[in-house]
């Protein structure tokens, strides 16, 4: 007899366990050193973790309003004023989600329909094209040149239709550090003038920009902004990723339709945390100095490794570092990325991981979120292989 079991047919056949799951055991299994998994390793500010305890001892504990808190829905829109020079109504252009990725989610799902295309970047962040399958959509893949993992816009021109329903970008990008210049977004904005095409922007790392350039978000451009959906996490800004409190902005036309999945994915988020981070950005405690506190993190953890047979190019943003081990090995990044935890304890990701159909760069991702002895501990094994 067949069993039960044995009926179950996956929507997601190809997908396995999250590659960040399985380096962050591995590097527990073998005592690790682990910079797999994208996650700070310091404090969230006590402040603010103050302002969420007060909020949770004062009763703040019920469900929050389906967009979110509107006094964190107004720091949000003022931060993106300050910062980018575009106007965003709180009341009806911005929603507070449970992390980015979340708001990923919601955004694909809320347009894209069976046989829609979705242009993806390839290394491409793991939520995006499961999303999109998910949703019937057909994820149409570019990937970026290496060793600085451009964009090569001719290729895009080519492979848009009329079937192009969405383009998704990510800068800073995770895993290759890469960050989008104004040019880049220029002819993003040409490309897709006079279509239907929205892009979604994952601007998850837009305060990790290191060496004194600006980060480029979609909603500088006009004819960007009247048709993206842009994605930001403060897990990323706050040092709390675990909190899984995020943002998506778009204008209203967009948003309306991205609140109607939202509210059936979670209808709203925590409620402290959303009061915590409002009054927090409002008492002037924003992104202050992370690109900067980021940029030495990565300066460290170079100069110290500057002795290893690893070569790499300083990333320009993000918390991710790739170095190339070809130099050391010709195996490929699963089985190199596999042999630096057993053999030397270290662990990160094989970028391998983020592509869809096989691909070999000799490339291992570094998270450097970490404090100066752990980065000094993992580049001491680094220097050694
Ligand atoms: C590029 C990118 N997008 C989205 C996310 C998800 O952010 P959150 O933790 O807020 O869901 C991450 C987290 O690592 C990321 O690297």
């Amino acid at each position: 007899m067949i069993s039960f079991s044995d009926s179950v047919t996956s929507k997601l056949p190809n997908t396995a366990t999250s590659i960040f799951a399985v380096m962050s055991q591995l590097a527990n299994e073998h005592g690790a050193v682990n910079l797999s998994q994208g996650f700070p390793d310091f404090d969230v500010s006590p402040v603010l973790i103050e302002l969420v305890a007060k909020y949770m001892r004062e009763g703040y504990n019920q469900y929050a309003p389906m967009p979110g808190l509107l006094p964190l829905r107004e720091a949000i829109a003022e931060k993106t004023s300050e910062l980018y020079g575009a106007e965003y109504d709180p009341d009806t252009e911005i929603t507070v989600t449970a992390g980015a990725t979340q708001a990923i989610y919601a955004a694909i799902s809320a347009f894209i329909r069976d046989e829609d295309e979705v242009i993806i970047f390839e290394p491409a962040y793991d939520s995006y094209m499961p999303a999109v399958k998910l949703n019937g959509g057909v994820p149409i893949t570019s990937r970026l040149k290496g060793p600085e993992f451009k964009i090569d816009w001719d290729e895009v021109r080519r492979l848009m239709c009329n079937r192009t329903k969405m383009i998704i970008i990510n800068s800073p990008h995770n895993p290759t550090g890469s960050v989008l210049s104004s040019e880049d977004l220029l002819q993003l904005e040409k490309l897709v003038k006079n279509t239907n095409i929205i892009i979604l922007s994952d601007e998850v790392y837009e305060h990790i920009v290191f060496d004194g350039k600006r980060h480029e978000s979609v909603c500088r451009y006009p004819g960007l902004a009247e048709r993206s959906l842009i994605c930001c996490s403060f897990g990323k800004t706050f040092h709390a990723t675990g909190w899984k409190t995020g943002y998506i902005v778009a204008p209203s036309a967009l948003m309306k339709e991205v609140r109607k999945t939202h509210q059936f994915m979670v209808f709203c988020t925590n409620t402290p945390v959303q009061y915590a981070i409002a009054e927090f950005l409002k008492n002037g405690n924003g992104h202050g100095g992370l690109g900067l506190f980021f940029q030495a993190k990565r300066d460290f953890f170079l100069k110290e490794i500057e002795g290893s047979r690893f070569t790499f190019t300083p990333t320009a943003g993000t918390y991710f570092q790739l170095l190339n081990y070809e130099a050391i090995s010709d195996e490929t990044e699963m089985d190199f990325a596999g042999y630096l935890v057993k053999e030397h304890k270290i662990a990160g990701v094989p970028v391998s991981s983020f592509y869809n159909k096989g691909h070999n760069g000799n490339y291992i991702r570094f998270c450097f979120a970490k404090s100066e002895e752990t980065l000094k501990t993992a580049a001491e094994i680094l220097c050694k292989i």
